[in-house]
């Protein structure tokens, strides 16, 4: 209960930062510029498709991700603070302003659809992805996912909808076992990946992956 509040207000402390950065500074904020964005991702489409929709289940699509959540996850990747070995020599390079394109390149990009699930599994995932585990601690993913799993861009909480199912359970095994730790000092996603099994992961993974928004 306590970490439900905790989430709750982190969300709105979160969505207050928004609205002042966006009131204060809107002129002179650097933006990205898509078209200049889709030259300098040529290097990124052998792994994340040309248009941003992978077709190999563990390297993400990227197609209509969140501007702010990809330009995080690409400093990140860079930085090294999250360890993504195959892309080392692919982000080495790139400036403020190359990152800030190809996100926005990205996040203007149409997710394709995917296909059809495990039905018996997505009704036990969506479940724990529309109420979360109350005995185990774990919040209902859609207060930040939004109930379409389309992410609140805005606030850096990343688009699921239709996400790889594999690369969706690498990613929350990752955060459980902290081989995934870019999530901020508040530890958000290790703290909710905390209380879910490897089942719960295989059966949110599912349900996450047949959503069509
Ligand atoms: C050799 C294949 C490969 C290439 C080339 C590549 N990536 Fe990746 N990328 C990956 C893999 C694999 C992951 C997921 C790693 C993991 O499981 O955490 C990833 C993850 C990402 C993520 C995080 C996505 C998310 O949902 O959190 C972003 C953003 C990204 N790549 C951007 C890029 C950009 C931009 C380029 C080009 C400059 C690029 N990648 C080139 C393989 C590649
Ligand atoms: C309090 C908000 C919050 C809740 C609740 C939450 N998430 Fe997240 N989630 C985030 C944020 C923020 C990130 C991005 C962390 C980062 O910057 O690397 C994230 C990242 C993820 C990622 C990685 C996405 C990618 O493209 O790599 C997955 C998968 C994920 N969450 C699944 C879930 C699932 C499943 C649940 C419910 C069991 C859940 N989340 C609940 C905020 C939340």
């Amino acid at each position: 209960m306590r970490f439900l509040s905790f989430l709750s207000v982190f969300v709105l402390a979160c969505s207050s930062i928004v609205t002042v950065q966006a009131s204060e500074a809107p002129v002179e904020a650097p933006r990205g510029d898509a078209k200049a964005g889709q030259t300098k991702a040529a290097t990124c489409a052998a792994c994340h498709g040309a248009d941003g929709n992978s077709v190999t289940p563990d390297q993400p699509s990227l197609a209509g991700q969140g501007e702010r959540y990809l330009v995080k996850q690409i400093q990140d990747i860079k930085s090294g603070k999250r360890n993504v070995a195959v892309m080392t020599g692919f982000v080495a390079g790139l400036s403020d302003q190359d990152i800030l394109d190809i996100s926005a390149f990205y996040a203007a990009q149409t997710p394709a659809v995917t296909g059809a699930t495990d039905a018996e599994k997505a009704r036990i995932g969506e479940q724990i992805y529309r109420a979360g585990l109350a005995s185990r601690g774990v919040p209902a993913c859609s207060g930040c996912h939004a109930p379409t799993g389309e992410g609140l861009a805005a606030a850096g909480f990343p688009r699921l909808a239709g996400q790889h199912k594999k690369y969706i359970v690498t990613q929350l095994t990752n955060f459980r076992e902290e081989m995934r730790t870019n999530d901020g000092d508040t530890r958000i996603m290790r703290g909710v990946a905390e209380g879910l099994s490897n089942r719960d992961i295989d059966a949110v993974a599912e349900f996450i992956s047949g959503l069509k928004k």
